[in-house]
């Protein structure tokens, strides 16, 4: 049961930020912080409600500068439930453990089925003690429901009891303390009045300048005869119940919450599809079962084991975060994946390129889920075209942080809380966002083998990416060479050669190098086209004989800084100082956030060898070996057979992980060369959320791309899959403290590949009823399994079985 459960056996206010965004409940469309019913945002507590892809832009002043800031907006709150005996205060956990009379406090979060559950014992100030379970859902069977379930118990006394439940749309977005100066209203209120049916409250709401019209209703029903008395304020609609306990006789209250928005489909108007989901909703244990039965088909569908009870139970939890922020009911959104989940504020719910870490999970159990992200970014190819035009570019240019419609939201100034300073921000400068993009259509492609898509849209994506690349890097005639200038890589701790005045480097071997593969993938792309479709697609792009001579050429010649035999973070890396790596650990401690140290004391990360995160080694954790190996060959660039080492050795003392991001490449890369050392960092990524390792940044929402990362890590790393050319290839490499690992995967249409890996062996089974055979390859061998066979290879012996049924 471990490896499902995430408990906590105490209430500790200063611990609640970082327990309410793991204990965040959600389902894709819709997610709720795991924050206590009763209460609202005062500092400990933070209860944030998000809704998929609903943006709100509202005008600020940032150092006196005008600016406008997009953020996921902190929709209605429709956990408000909270009681007292009739005479007392109402319950405050935070009072109560003040003075003494909070008696015990259990949460327990149950992945396998999606439940929080709360154990509360509190006695009042007139000494009646009082037992609280409450267990909360959102639905993943219906993503517009919601419920709460609280069962109270008068352990030693009765008499009346009251109730108040509500729905709060008087919240703000303020889960971030830096950005709290900024403003944050983004609900205009529309309507809070009582209805007819008094079991039921409806809130209505629109977000102020995307004008998204929201609806949130709730209908309450408790198991004893209760009197109601309605309240409504302004953004506030709530109704005291109040009933008579007995001593020792549980009564039982039901809160069923409905959240519909203007652009849902299949409604009328969202206050009326909101009021009826609510009214017609079962019961809470009827919700339940079909809420637990959806979440075991996930669950079946996300089969991923392995012999090590506190490594499952963080991958099950991570597994977990990622199905409620993009689950099977995005499908039908349009929305992309947000760097910081459904969880909290930070990065103001904005999508950033980690959808890199996240797809590859998805593409093998949830291909559709995949292709509705890559379908986000398809709908905004024409956003990405006008920002390319705008810079004097052809093809599309995709925006390092984007909401909802594409544009560019990256912030152009930010805060250095060590010292105060606001200061330029270069960061949409990572242009290699669009080589991520363009990069996932083609990976999705050779996980599925959905040509559709391909046609359809992926190819499309492709070319207009390649296309700008190929057109931001300017021929050097004195080198014959292709240069790209003025960009950053994804290491954001440069952002500029020292002593420049203009931002952006010149040749980031990360952007270089990924833009041949995406070049040449690009070709292969137009090139697998059915003739028609191909001349129809060059034909609406215009894209020339001479335009893929120029694909072609840039592939052939692109510039790739070297120095000191590995390959080099940009051009002119190899001048850098180096860093005093003891001295500020010394002095600091933590020097994850080196900028900003850095910054304080007048420095700057830009003037020495030390990146934030994995840059150059980006190459080894999105490229193959012989891919990698292939593009520096075909360029030119003779090197040895120790290039991947030299270059591991080289950057990773000179990295400080100031993205969660770096560990977990670091852990994937170094895996093919010391599994323990490989073994020690992905521990560090796995537990990096749940142990808040970043000091503070968790609860403002979890860190979906490490999370995603190491379920793929143990997926794809551990059990060697790689998927290219219509073969799944096969490498396990298990590190020494796992003896077994379990996969369930989809591949190309084929459900139920099942396989297992062991320090001795290497099993693939296909289940029954498959359409065709698969095709694997392992250890230089082709092998073919037919529907409902199995095949084994002892890794011990070298030896390998033939197919057996
Ligand atoms: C990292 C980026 C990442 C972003 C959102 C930043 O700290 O440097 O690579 O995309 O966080 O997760």
């Amino acid at each position: 049961m471990e490896r499902w459960i995430l408990s906590y056996d105490d209430y500790a206010p200063e611990a609640e930020g970082l327990r309410e965004a793991l204990c965040t409940l959600g389902n894709g469309y819709v997610a709720t912080r795991g924050a206590a019913a009763e209460t609202s945002a005062d500092g400990v507590h933070y209860p944030g409600t998000y809704i998929a892809g609903c943006y709100d832009r509202l005008p600020a002043e940032m150092d006196g500068r005008h600016t406008d800031n997009a953020d996921l907006v902190n929709m209605p709150n429709w956990l408000p439930l909270t009681f007292r005996a009739a005479d007392g205060a109402w319950f405050d956990p935070d009072r109560a453990q003040r003075n003494g009379r909070l008696l015990s406090y259990r949460q327990e979060l149950d992945l396998r089925r999606g439940v929080l559950t709360r154990l509360v014992r509190v006695r009042d100030a007139q000494g009646r003690t009082t037992r609280v379970a409450q267990r909360r859902i959102v639905s993943m069977d219906d993503p517009h429901l919601a419920a709460l379930e609280t069962t109270l118990v008068a352990e030693d006394w009765s008499g009346p009891i009251q109730i108040e439940s509500a729905v709060d749309g008087r919240v703000t977005n303020s889960g971030v303390e830096r950005y709290r100066n900024l403003p944050g209203a983004h609900l205009a209120h529309e309507e809070s009045t009582p209805q007819s049916d008094p079991e039921l409250l409806l809130l209505r709401a629109s977000t102020v300048t995307s004008r998204i019209g929201v609806a949130v209703a709730a209908r309450t029903r408790a198991s004893a005869p209760v009197e109601r008395a309605h309240r409504a304020e302004e953004g506030w609609t709530g109704q005291d119940l109040t009933m008579h306990v007995r001593e020792g006789v549980p009564v039982t209250i039901e809160k069923v919450a409905a959240v519909f928005t203007s652009r849902d489909r299949a409604i009328e108007e969202h206050g009326r599809a909101a009021l009826s989901a609510a009214a017609d909703a079962g019961d809470f244990d009827a919700l339940l079962e079909r809420h637990t039965l959806a979440w075991s088909r996930l669950w079946r569908r996300c089969q991923l084991s392995v012999d090590h009870v506190d490594v499952q139970r963080v991958l099950n939890l991570h597994i977990f975060h990622l199905l409620q922020t993009v689950s099977e009911h995005i499908v039908d959104l349009d929305v992309g994946v947000p760097a910081r989940g459904l969880h909290g504020e930070a990065y103001r719910g904005h999508v950033f390129w980690d959808e890199l870490f996240i797809l590859p999970f998805l593409t093998m159990r949830f291909p559709g889920i995949a292709r509705a992200l890559l379908m986000y970014r398809w709908r905004r190819l024409p956003a990405a075209r006008r920002a390319a035009a705008g810079a004097g570019h052809r093809g599309a240019m995709y925006p390092w942080q984007s909401a909802a419609d594409g544009g560019e939201e990256t912030q152009r100034i930010h805060l250095n809380p060590r010292s105060g300073r606001w200061l330029p921000d270069h960061s949409h400068l990572q242009r290699h966002v669009g080589l991520t993009i363009a990069h996932n259509v083609w990976r999705y492609y050779e996980a599925t083998g959905d040509a559709e898509f391909l046609a359809e849209y992926g190819t499309e994506t492709m070319l207009e990416i390649a296309r700008f690349f190929a057109d931001l890097a300017v021929y050097d005639r004195s080198t014959d060479r292709y240069r790209i200038r003025g960009v950053m890589g994804p290491d954001e701790y440069h952002d500029a050669h020292p002593g420049r005045d203009e931002p952006g480097l010149d040749d980031n071997a990360y952007t270089n190098v990924l833009t041949v593969w995406v070049l040449r993938r690009a070709l292969d792309a137009l090139a697998l086209l059915p003739e028609d479709r191909r001349v129809e697609l060059r034909e609406r792009l215009a894209l020339t004989r001479e335009e893929i001579t120029r694909f072609e050429d840039v592939a052939h010649k692109m510039y790739v800084p070297f120095h000191d035999g590995v390959i080099s973070q940009f051009d002119g890396y190899a001048d850098l100082e180096e860093l005093d790596w003891a001295g500020y650990r010394e002095r600091y401690g933590d020097i994850r956030r080196l900028d900003r140290i850095l910054e304080a004391e007048g420095d700057s990360t830009n003037r020495y060898k030390a990146s934030k995160q994995a840059d150059v080694l980006m190459l080894f954790y999105v490229l193959s070996p012989s891919e990698l190996d292939d593009i520096l060959r075909r360029l030119g660039y003779g090197h040895g057979p120790g290039l991947a080492a030299k270059t591991i050795d080289y950057y990773l003392p000179r990295t400080c992980d100031g993205s969660t991001l770096s560990s977990l490449v670091h852990a994937w890369i170094v895996a093919h060369t010391d599994g323990d050392e490989a073994w020690r960092i992905f521990l560090e990524s796995l537990f990096s959320d749940i142990t808040d390792a970043q000091h503070g940044t968790t609860p403002e929402g979890v860190h979906l791309g490490a999370m995603a990362g190491t379920v793929d890590l143990v997926q794809r790393c551990h059990a060697g899959i790689t998927t290219r050319g219509g073969t799944l290839h096969l490498e396990p490499r298990l590190p020494s403290a796992i003896s077994e690992l379990r996969l369930g995967l989809r591949y190309r249409g084929h459900w139920g590949i099942d396989l297992t890996c062991r320090q001795d062996l290497v099993r693939v089974a296909l289940r029954p009823g498959a359409a065709s055979p698969i095709r694997i390859r392992y250890a230089d061998e082709d092998v073919q399994i037919p529907p409902g066979a199995s095949w084994e290879s002892s890794l011990q012996y070298g030896r390998t079985a033939p197919p057996a049924a």
